[in-house]
């Protein structure tokens, strides 16, 4: 995979990005609709594309930049045809999802980071889950009080050099 200036960890895989990939639950046969928010240059929707192949994954960033990475990286590893990359507004809307997988953008404030994650924590399948990755020090448990508070089932699955993998259920 490459990456470049201009993204989010351009010169190498983010450490809470690699703990989730490490520590989410596997994929398994019934993560068909998979959703990467905040993709970045691609790692997480390409791992994910590559180890679920029956998937589709949808991979959204508002950076035109990552956009292009993720698409570029999809198309090296031979999944562009899975690999769904586009802005958020053009995720078709009736679209639900078995898996989120995500390394939120924690750094846009607490309200926008709340207004993400309730647009897309709404489009989890009745029986879909979330994972996401949070440093600690960037308010990961104050994030899943809130979640909580939301209605949504919050555990956290790990928590390791300073990051936490929450997993987050529909409400
Ligand atoms: C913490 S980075 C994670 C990037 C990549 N997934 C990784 O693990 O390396 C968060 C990403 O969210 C993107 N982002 C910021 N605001 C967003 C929004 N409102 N909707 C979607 N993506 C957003 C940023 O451009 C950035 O690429």
């Amino acid at each position: 995979m490459t990456s470049d200036s201009g993204v989010f960890s351009a010169d190498h895989l983010d450490a809470g990005t690699k703990l989730l990939l490490l520590e989410a639950p596997p994929l398994s046969d019934t993560d068909l609709t998979i959703l990467d928010v905040g993709c970045g240059w691609g790692p997480i929707a390409c791992v994910s594309a590559s180890r679920a192949p029956a998937s589709e994954v949808w991979a959204v960033d508002v950076n035109d930049r990552a956009r292009a990475l993720t698409a570029k990286n999809a198309e090296a590893l031979g999944l562009s045809d899975r690999v769904h990359v586009c802005s958020p507004d053009d995720v078709p809307p009736d679209l639900r999802f078995d898996r989120i997988l995500s390394n939120p953008p924690i750094r846009i404030g607490k309200s926008a980071l709340h207004d993400l994650l309730c647009r897309w924590l709404d489009l989890l399948a009745p029986t879909g889950v979330a994972h996401l990755v949070v440093q600690r020090h960037l308010g990961s448990d104050s994030l899943a009080k809130w979640l909580v508070q939301r209605g949504h089932r919050v555990d956290r699955i790990t928590s390791r050099t300073g990051y936490r993998v929450l997993e987050v259920g529909p409400r």
